[in-house]
């Protein structure tokens, strides 16, 4: 196989709140698949930095008393510091507010100027008369214009879920002084995307360069009409960096964020005598960038533009993530389960985080639920229990001593773990590390079931089986090391740890392929230990946050709200993790309340044939749609594979938006009689759990299942 160029970014964090274990699901994925690369022996550079720019960063500077160059440099300091604790390692970690970052966004302005895409216009903005400053939606707070709640954010009410323009807000204030907001004009610029409009269509829909289900929502989401221009400057008061000929106006911060991708590299490529073009301008070079599904809009619409017009390479792929849940709920600071990087540090092992992580993603969009009995339960079984154990069971019976010379008769063992290296390197090619995980767990299984039928500990007794005894540990060990290898990309101490072990470089795929022989096992020295559900819930009350008292003033400034959700304001298009700002009830989410169960005591026994007549499938919901006669239904088109769909009616309209269910799998009782509803006709149900009303949860299974297939 020839030898790839792969340049690979991960989203630039913002630089006015800390690391959280939300973020590391992107970092994570992303180290796991370059270091990946890196073992199949291609190039591989991994480039970030920190977004540095914005009101938020401005705001919190005057609200500390300090510079906004002295706050990003502590941030950067302690991204770093995170990253680094979970072995995230990057080639170049830049920042925004640099003077590569300061020159390319020139060079690009310059060139969406020359090709006369730039347009100025008037815009009304909410102006604090008394910070001095436009305000940034995020930062005015009023009564809701629709359902009249109190003291909601200038751009989305958190009770009834409408998004409005913060002008239409009842009895506006400023977050930052208490002032009542003025409207003012200020001139921005824009780019008008829409002369880009044929590129676009055909960028974001030919094959490879997004996830098929990302290409259809562009497409149908902002493809399917004109685009709207985009504003990317913003008038002073303002931290970022000022255009060029046009005092006074600034780019707005997402217009230099992602040029930070290129001005990262160039600072790398200074450093290490690099060729900046063969890595921005060469057509083999590939570029993949990795994000979340919040920042989608900007890295599949308006930074094709940008780098198209101004002629550098497009990414090759834009791999895109969901968000992370915990214990199926949003991260939230009053549960304790916004958990910052260096909180997890103090408490628990990076691998366990990194082996979590990777054994929930998949390619597609989905959220993933890091659920804290099963981070336990997978940490212990699968890493103790059948990785490190296989090498601390056998390694002691040879430490001090060699492999066999030859390799024993294995039964088949080591070499279809051989075999099965393609299709776990497919699987992370693909960003299915859940799907690697599966097929190196089995192996796993496999290597145990060989030790166990052999019984080392037994030939240890007996010294006229010594040799007998070698063998086996061969065997064990250099399966072991095979799982090593494979598992390298998640666990790189666990990588050191083996080629100390066993004596031997463990740094190419295909060293899977041939064993180890007759070389020296060194003592068996602590691999990874057992996590411990005490010490994750010590986390959990490490990271509880009491809920903050409802001032406005306190709100403002991201003290309960996730800081990042400050500086994205009004283009940000999913909704953020954040805390629950202090609305939702302190319940630990571990400790399970009696009540469910005492209002809806178990049911009598039944057969498992009676069980087994119910035709419980899984299915993906293609369509969702309000029943404007229902106060509680929505309507349900579902896929089962191929083109065999249903349609059914479920009771849980005001709890789920129909559009946020479209594209997820459900549970669908497949046999149930149809029922002839006022509506239509509902055929089968859709399964749910909870009492009823709002407090109604859909089912779903876990990443990897397929439509049509049976529920047992
Ligand atoms: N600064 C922008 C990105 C600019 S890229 C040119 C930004 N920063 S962020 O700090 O808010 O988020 C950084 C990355 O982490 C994003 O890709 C975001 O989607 C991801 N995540 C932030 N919170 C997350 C979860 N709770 N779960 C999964 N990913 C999360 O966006
Ligand atoms: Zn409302």
């Amino acid at each position: 196989m020839s030898q790839r160029r792969i340049l690979v970014t991960s989203a630039l964090p913002y630089a006015n709140g800390h690391i959280h274990i939300g973020h590391l699901v992107e970092y994570i994925q992303t180290d796991i698949w370059v270091r990946f690369q890196r073992l199949r022996g291609h190039r591989c550079v991994y480039i970030c930095a920190d977004d540095t720019h914005g009101t938020a960063i401005m705001i919190r500077a005057r609200q500390e008393g300090r510079s906004e160059e002295q706050v990003i440099a502590d941030m950067h300091a302690a991204h770093v510091r995170d990253f680094a604790g979970f072995h995230i390692e990057f080639d170049n970690y830049g920042s925004t507010h640099s003077e590569e970052n300061r020159q390319l966004c020139a060079e690009i302005w310059q060139a969406l100027c020359r090709a006369g895409l730039v347009v100025q216009r008037e815009v009304s903005q909410l102006y604090d008369p008394v910070a001095g400053t436009f305000l940034a939606d995020r930062f005015v707070r009023g009564t809701c214009p629709r359902c009249g709640a109190a003291d909601q954010f200038g751009d989305s009410c958190d009770r009834c879920g409408s998004t409005y323009s913060p002008s239409e807000l009842v009895g506006a204030r400023s977050t930052l002084s208490g002032a009542t907001p003025e409207v003012r004009a200020a001139p921005h610029f824009f780019i008008q995307t829409e002369q880009l409009h044929d590129f676009l269509a055909e960028w974001t829909q030919s094959a490879g360069h997004l996830h098929e289900d990302v290409a259809h929502w562009v497409a149908a989401a902002f493809l399917s009409q004109p685009l709207r221009d985009w504003d990317v400057s913003r008038p002073a008061p303002y931290f970022g960096f000022e255009i060029p000929d046009a005092p006074g106006h600034y780019w707005y911060v997402w217009f230099d964020a992602p040029i930070g991708y290129i001005a990262s590299t160039l600072q790398w490529c200074r450093r290490s005598g690099e060729p900046f073009d063969l890595w921005w301008r060469h057509p083999e070079t590939e570029i993949h960038h990795f994000i979340g599904k919040d920042i989608t809009y900007f890295h599949t619409l308006f930074w094709p533009v940008m780098l198209k017009v101004a002629g550098f390479n497009l990414p090759r792929q834009v791999h895109i993530h969901g968000f992370l849940t915990v214990g199926g709920e949003k991260m939230s600071k009053s549960k304790g389960t916004f958990v910052l990087a260096s909180t997890y540090l103090k408490h628990l092992d990076p691998a366990w985080l990194r082996y979590y992580y990777a054994s929930k993603l998949t390619p597609k969009l989905d959220d993933l639920d890091l659920n804290l009995e099963e981070f336990v339960a997978k940490v212990n079984g699968d890493l103790v229990g059948k990785v490190v154990n296989l090498a601390s069971r056998t390694a002691r019976f040879v430490q001090g001593g060699t492999l066999s010379a030859a390799y024993p008769e294995d039964g088949g063992l080591f070499s279809q773990a051989a075999a099965e290296g393609d299709a776990i390197a497919d699987a992370y090619e693909a960003c299915d590390y859940n799907r690697a995980m599966r097929l190196i767990m089995a192996l796993a299984d496999r290597a145990n079931r060989y030790v166990e039928s052999r019984e080392p500990w037994t030939l240890a007794r007996d010294p006229s089986r010594a040799g007998e005894l070698q063998d086996v540990c061969t065997v064990a060990l250099n399966l072991f090391r095979q799982i090593a290898l494979y598992l390298a990309p998640v666990l790189p101490t666990l990588q050191k740890q083996t080629a100390e072990l066993l004596a031997a470089p463990l740094q190419r795929w295909e060293e899977a392929q041939r064993p180890l022989l007759g070389t020296a096992v060194a003592p068996f020295k602590h691999m990874l230990g057992r996590a411990d559900i005490k010490h994750v819930l010590a986390m959990i009350e490490e990271s509880r946050e009491q809920p903050a008292a409802a001032s406005p003033l306190a709100q403002g400034y991201g003290s309960t709200r996730q800081a990042g959700s400050v500086a994205s304001s009004a283009d940000s298009f999913a909704p953020r993790d954040d805390s629950s700002a202090g609305l939702a009830e302190s319940a630990a989410p571990h400790v399970d309340r009696a009540a469910p169960l005492a209002a809806e005591p178990l049911e009598a026994e039944i057969s498992f044939e009676d069980f087994s007549r119910i035709d419980l499938r899984v299915a993906r919901v293609i369509a969702a749609e309000d029943v404007p006669d229902s106060k509680k239904l929505l309507r349900l088109s579902l896929s089962l594979g191929g083109d065999v769909h249903r349609t059914v009616f479920a009771g849980i309209k005001g709890v789920y938006e129909p559009a946020s269910l479209v594209g997820r799998l459900v549970i669908y009782a497949a046999n149930l009689a149809p029922r002839q509803m006022r509506f239509g006709t509902s055929q089968g149900m859709v399964l749910a759990a909870g009492p009823g009303g709002k407090d109604i949860y859909l089912l779903s299974p876990d990443p990897g299942a397929q439509p049509g297939q049976r529920v047992h």
